[in-house]
């Protein structure tokens, strides 16, 4: 695992959203699995400034979706859909044809999550996941004590999650209970895993992930058993890693044609 302390929340993007476009430039069609909430919006933005800008040419990129929430309504504002589609696919110029994601609205919510990690498979596979990582340590919406095999199911958020969650809402009433999220195993599979944490409050979580035994209680800790996974905190989120010291000179001395 590789950890890389920046000073900011934007270089953190920055450094992200290079790394996507470097894959961009390798693998035009590359399938790209993002994540939602506050954390990934400085990525999306200095990607979308990078097209604009002609730095890399994302029309053939591929979208997909992370987990969602069960029971919002169709076009809810809040639902991943709608927020990877505002976010993400439309500044890169895509249409919602270059996106893919769970049914959070199926009949049949669990033939849904089959259909789904069925597809990104049939898709060929996610060559970069971004994601963010909540208090709790949860990936996606693996909530503590998922099956670090887990495929792509529904769970049932903690009170927690909910409540960091209820600031994109008008009430906590209105945060739904339950999700469709790609699960740990299906993640694992990816062939990037590139995790962003900012702010002090996701300090003990980014402790335990990357210093930490791996255990289904902190379902990020999985990522210890990715051959190729990153891990970009800022200060504040690095202030709990004892390794600190040796993340920072490790990063100094890489050469920068390595890339993430
Ligand atoms: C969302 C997701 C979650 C968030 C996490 C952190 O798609 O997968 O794991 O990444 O809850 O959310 P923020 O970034 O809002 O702190």
């Amino acid at each position: 695992m590789e950890v890389v302390i920046v000073p900011d929340a934007k270089e953190g993007g920055e450094l992200i959203a290079e790394a996507m476009a470097a894959l961009l430039r390798r693998k035009p069609d590359a399938l790209l699995g993002v994540a939602t909430g506050s954390t990934p919006l400085p990525i999306y933005e200095a990607l979308a400034n990078k097209v604009a800008a002609g730095a890399v040419d994302a029309s053939r990129a591929r979208i997909c979706q992370l987990d969602e929430y069960v029971g919002l309504p169709a076009g809810h504002p809040e639902s991943y859909r709608s927020v990877v589609l505002r976010e993400v696919v439309a500044p890169l110029g895509l249409g919602a044809d270059s996106f893919m994601g769970p049914d959070g609205a199926a009949e049949d919510l669990q033939a849904a999550c089959d259909a789904y990690d069925r597809a990104l498979a049939e898709a060929g596979g996610v060559d970069l996941q971004l994601l963010g990582i909540g208090t709790d340590g949860h990936i996606g919406f693996n909530e503590p004590c998922s099956s670090l095999a887990s495929r792509t199911r529904i769970k049932t958020l903690t009170q927690r999650t909910r409540e960091d969650n209820a600031r994109f809402f008008d009430s906590l009433d209105e945060v739904p209970h339950h999700v469709i999220t790609q699960g740990i195993g299906t993640i694992l599979e990816a062939r990037h895993l590139v995790l962003l944490a900012t702010g002090e409050g996701k300090a003990d979580a980014v402790a335990q992930t990357v210093e930490g035994p791996v255990s289904a209680l902190v379902p990020a800790s999985a990522l210890q058993l990715h051959p190729h996974a990153t891990v970009v905190v800022d200060e504040a989120a690095a202030s709990e890693l004892k390794l600190a010291d040796y993340f920072r000179a490790t990063y100094a001395a890489k050469p920068e044609w390595q890339g993430l």
